[in-house]
């Protein structure tokens, strides 16, 4: 069967701690312990601006022995030219699985109905898998073990990085705090969807509107843009509603002393986060960045195995 990863919870909790492994072995050992079979080409899309997706991507799949292959979104127009049906069946004819950056959901569904090979979301409005696989890297090398940890995730919890923290932390059986303001709390679906994982691996989800009580105790604080891609023409209001949830050293004062901070990147300073804490000792996101690479390695050759 062809799997995709399109949402977090597309890994059960098993596959997600399996997938994990594999990115911790290949970042002890890049070039070691499962390459892919043949020099495979993977089609990358990306209708987004990116720079860690792309590079990580590129970097790893030729560190697997494979050939990226970027498709040039403006040439193939897709949606315009040719239907997300079409264009599936062709790059799924020449290649061994497809990364795409889109905006909907529904067209990398689309995409992974019709392509016949693994396709991987890599960023829509609604998921972030990939980035949640490199951060539960991160926060596992840096906590030791995931089961049980506090993560409070602090801004904007309706974007992409908020719903696939509830999805992937529940899987990995944390205890997961949104704070957010009202209208950008994560959606109560994928909140739903949540707590229906979590209750079978010991985690939790919980949506507060108050930062502080989010972050108390914390062990991983996690933040993001307030502004998304794709909603830039409603920065003056972003920028009026979230300023009570920059994640500044005195919110992460209420942090446990140990906390580590994560954000996905690009980061606005002085927004969401400040420059002394990103740049402080609790920072972690170097680490973060860097791991998407190993944990995209760890994915693609797992889908690949599956399939
Ligand atoms: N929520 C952000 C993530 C960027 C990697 C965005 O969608 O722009």
């Amino acid at each position: 069967m062809t799997r995709h990863l399109l949402a977090d919870d597309d890994l059960s909790p098993e596959e997600q701690a399996e997938v994990l492994a594999l990115a911790a072995a290949l970042k002890a050992d890049p070039f070691g312990p499962k390459p892919l079979a043949g020099p495979m080409t993977v089609a990358l899309l990306f209708d987004r601006p990116t720079l860690r997706t792309q590079v990580s991507f590129t970097a790893g799949i030729a560190e697997l022995g494979g050939n990226p292959m970027t498709v040039d979104g403006g040439l193939a127009a897709m949606g315009q030219r040719e239907c997300i049906e079409d264009v599936a069946r062709v790059l799924g004819r020449q290649s061994a699985a497809i990364v795409w950056r889109t905006g909907e959901q529904r067209d990398v569904e689309t995409m992974a109905a019709h392509a016949g090979v693994p396709v991987v979301n890599a960023l829509t409005d609604d998921f972030h898998p990939c980035q949640l696989l490199a951060d539960l890297l991160t926060v596992q090398e840096h906590k030791g073990s995931l089961r049980g940890l506090r993560v409070a995730f602090v801004g904007d919890g309706a974007c992409n990085m908020g719903n696939s923290w509830a999805l992937a932390g529940a899987t990995a059986g944390i205890d997961v705090v949104v704070a957010a303001p009202e209208h950008y709390q994560p959606d109560t679906g994928v909140v739903a969807r949540a707590r229906a994982r979590a209750a079978g691996t010991g985690g939790a989800v919980t949506v507060l509107r108050d930062p502080v009580e989010a972050v108390s105790g914390a062990d991983v604080v996690v933040t993001d843009s307030w502004v998304s891609m794709g909603r830039e023409d409603e920065s003056a209001e972003r920028l009026r509603v979230f300023p009570a949830y920059g994640v500044t050293s005195e919110l992460l004062s209420h942090a446990d002393p140990d906390a580590i901070v994560l954000h996905c990147l690009p980061a606005y300073r002085g927004k969401e986060i400040s420059t002394e804490v990103i740049e402080g000792p609790q920072s972690v996101v170097w680490d973060e960045a860097e791991n998407r690479r190993h944990a995209q390695k760890a994915l693609l050759t797992w889908l690949l195995e599956q399939s």
